[in-house]
């Protein structure tokens, strides 16, 4: 059955009541969707709402390994993907060989899993990490531990350097979308735009350049690098009213919607994610209808992978 925006909407507002259902989505999702969920956020506010919701169902937009995430988290409760395509090229970069592999040259070394990976690589992982607060897990950890990260190096390499760590390897993983915005882009907007604020999410491969550019005051203004939902709040609380917005451009959608009277410029306007603009609001309302995709984790593995999760939900 095909229907208008508005009818989709109006259905899934009814079904998400009958169904005891809650919509979660990440911020890169597409407006419509953005529009039909009860919470928005970054990787770690989802697993938490996910964490602390009574409804019975969640239907999660966002990409696979987030879902698997809050179904990890919440054993009793149905979790589920309206598209099981909506993957990660960052997730995929690192398989449980490949980590085993790794560990076997390491032996002693704690495992940080950014929680982009798939649950049989956090059920290997002694801490889950997510952007918002990889440098606090990290610095949770002995000085004494050698530490293997993984799998972003945009990411590791930001929380080496913040943290100062030298025992920290770093596998060498990108996400295709971050990975294209480059030192070169930020160079450029520094001209064009001099009185912006600069926010940069750390799996861009910008990173390092930034952090030099924050080094030297060469940014005029501030620069920070920041979760997508450490950007929501910079963007709230910021007194500037233009922003260069270095990661995918979904969130300037909700960014725009809750700061009416600011600019908000993406730093690459292709800078897009496939795998999270699978989630369409035709699918949402499908997930609603016939209870389709359903994560499932094998429990297991779950049971492993929770351990990863809850360290790093205790520590921040
Ligand atoms: P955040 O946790 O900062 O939202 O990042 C998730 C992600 O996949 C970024 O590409
Ligand atoms: Fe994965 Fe990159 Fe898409 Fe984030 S933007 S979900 S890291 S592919």
């Amino acid at each position: 059955m095909s229907l208008t925006l508005n009818q989709y909407i109006e259905e899934i507002i009814s079904l998400k009541k009958e169904r005891d259902a809650i919509i979660l989505a990440h911020n890169y999702q597409l407006p419509e969707v953005q529009d039909v969920a009860d919470f928005i956020g970054d990787s770690l506010a989802l697993s938490r709402k996910a964490e602390k919701t009574n409804a019975k169902n969640i239907i999660f937009c966002g990409v696979h390994f987030m879902a698997e995430t809050a179904s990890i988290i919440c054993p009793d409760k149905d979790v589920f993907i309206p598209d099981i395509n909506a993957g990660c090229s960052l997730a995929s970069s690192i398989n449980c060989s490949e980590l085993i592999n790794w560990k076997k040259d390491h032996p002693d070394a704690i495992v940080v899993s950014y929680v982009n990976t798939s649950a049989e690589v956090k059920a290997l992982s002694d801490y889950c990490c997510t952007s918002s607060n990889a440098v606090k897990v990290v610095n949770s950890i002995s000085p004494d531990n050698e530490i293997l990260f993984l799998p972003d190096m945009f990411l590791g390499s930001y929380v080496s350097e913040i943290t100062k760590r030298k025992n920290m390897f770093i596998w060498p993983g990108e996400c295709h979308v971050h990975a294209g915005i480059r030192a070169d882009d930020i160079n450029k907007m520094m001209k064009d735009y001099r009185n912006a604020e600069f926010l940069v999410h750390p799996e861009c491969s910008c990173t390092s350049s930034t952090m030099y550019h924050m080094s030297k005051g060469d940014l005029l203004n501030e620069g920070h690098i920041l979760s997508t939902e450490g950007m929501m709040e910079r963007a709230k609380n910021s007194s500037k009213t233009d922003f260069i917005v270095a990661t995918e451009t979904g969130i300037l959608y909700r960014m725009q919607k809750e700061n009416p009277t600011k600019n908000f410029i993406p730093i690459k306007k292709d800078a897009i994610c496939q795998y999270m603009k699978k989630i369409t609001i035709d699918k949402v309302y499908n997930s609603l209808v016939n209870n389709v995709y359903k994560v499932r984790v094998p429990k297991a593995t779950a049971d492993k992978a929770r351990y990863a999760i809850e360290r790093m939900l205790s520590i921040g």
